[in-house]
């Protein structure tokens, strides 16, 4: 927990033009899902910038995104552990064209341009030395899915004005716990070996991430790429075919209630859930009282109805012998937000252990990735043999216009 980093992001914080509102944050994965996870738990409705996050490559959703934009007021994140993911420097690229033509000066981007990547490797790194960029260091042991307490996530969450300190500080509390040597002690091994020996004992092998707070969907699909892109491995660390791995699952509740709830209650008896709740939530509303058929809710708050929905989930799993954990969180803060993202990462590690597989690689991304920048003519990169064809007009090939 790099103290230090966090209060050196902050000063270099306050010497940006106070003129900046926006943040583009560029990066895919692991590069963007942990700064909007920290974002939209706990930026609120008036942050101090505002932080876009088009991650993917789709044209359409940057397009829209840089036409309702300002440029004057606009600066860019550009984070990329490896320095050389295809959908980042594509965006970069196309970014810093943006910066140019609409404030009409060669190199306009590059004062406007904060890179988060590797202390020393990729093409990122070398750009930033190169152009003397300003920067900021994802350390060499922190792969993308395990970078939200590193600079990839304080840095956005700053700028959006969110105290990475206490972030730290909730994350810091929890690792204590995490590194217990006892498992029954130890929460992020217990909920861990719980999970694996679901899956190995009772082939429950979809894991549902479904906390009851709006603020938590980005959590949710953090989550999801977190456990997916750790846990599912062909091999184990010696080296044995075993092509085994999780399939995790995202909810939110109670919306799912009304869309994949039946399937949990009802359905196959292959998954184990995770509920999250907020105790006290800082903005509640009164359910007015009217006489009536509802008029037992005008005694509730709808936080408490969203308890209730959270309780009777569970239960409802419960009766039929279906297993689920439910954590609470005291409040939707930065300390309790920290303490969470690191119990799921330490509890990824730990499930990681148990299953024996190595959870800090992902060699099937690699590959895809290999193949993509070969498609698009990368210097050094072989032509994948069969690429031509994948998407060759066929016989088979419907036209549906
Ligand atoms: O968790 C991971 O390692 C991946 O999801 C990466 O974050 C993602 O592929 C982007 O990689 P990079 O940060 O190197 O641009």
């Amino acid at each position: 927990f790099d103290e230090s980093t966090a209060r050196a992001i902050q000063t270099q914080i306050r010497e940006l033009p106070n003129t900046w509102q926006h943040v583009l944050v560029l990066g895919i994965g692991g590069s963007s899902l942990g700064a909007r996870t920290i974002y939209e738990a706990l930026a609120g409705s008036k942050p101090q910038m505002q932080l876009h996050f088009p991650d993917n490559s789709d044209p359409w959703a940057l397009q829209d995104l840089l036409t309702s934009l300002p440029p004057t007021n606009t600066c860019a994140l550009v984070v990329s552990k490896s320095g050389g993911t295809v959908e980042t420097a594509a965006q970069f690229l196309v970014i810093q064209e943006w910066f140019d033509t609409r404030l009409g000066k060669a190199d306009a981007w590059h004062d406007r341009v904060i890179a988060i990547t590797d202390p020393e490797q990729g093409s990122l790194r070398k750009l930033v030395n190169d152009k003397t960029l300003r920067a900021f260091n994802i350390p060499p042991n922190v792969g993308g899915r395990f970078s939200a307490l590193s600079p990839a996530g304080m840095l956005p969450a700053s700028l959006a004005g969110i105290d990475v300190l206490a972030l730290l500080e909730g994350a810091k509390r929890m690792s204590t716990l995490c590194r217990r040597t006892k498992v029954m002690e130890n929460p992020a091994a217990l909920y861990a070996l719980l999970h694996v020996t679901q899956h190995r004992l009772f082939g429950r092998s979809l894991h549902v991430m479904m906390p009851y707070a709006d603020a938590l969907r980005a959590f949710s699909s953090w989550f999801v790429q977190l456990w997916a892109e750790s846990l599912g491995k062909r091999h184990d660390t010696q080296s044995r075919l075993v092509e085994q791995g999780p399939t995790p699952i995202a909810a939110v509740g109670a919306t799912d209630q009304h869309a994949q709830l039946q399937l949990f209650v009802e359905g196959p008896r292959d998954k184990m859930v995770t509920f999250i709740r907020v105790a006290q939530t800082e903005r509640d509303l009164a359910i007015p009282g009217q006489a009536g058929d509802h008029a037992y809710l005008g005694k509730h708050t709808l936080q408490e109805v969203l308890n209730a929905q959270h309780t009777g989930t569970a239960l409802a799993l419960a009766r039929d012998g279906r297993p689920s954990v439910s954590l609470e969180i005291p409040a939707m803060t930065p300390q309790s937000l920290g303490a969470l993202i690191f119990f799921f990462e330490a509890a990824t590690a730990y499930a990681g252990a148990f299953y024996g597989i190595n959870p800090f690689d992902q060699p099937g991304v690699e590959k895809a990735k290999k193949i993509t920048s070969a498609l698009l003519g990368k210097p050094g990169s072989d032509a994948d043999p069969d690429a031509a064809h994948a998407f060759a007009p066929s016989a088979q090939r419907m036209d549906l216009a």
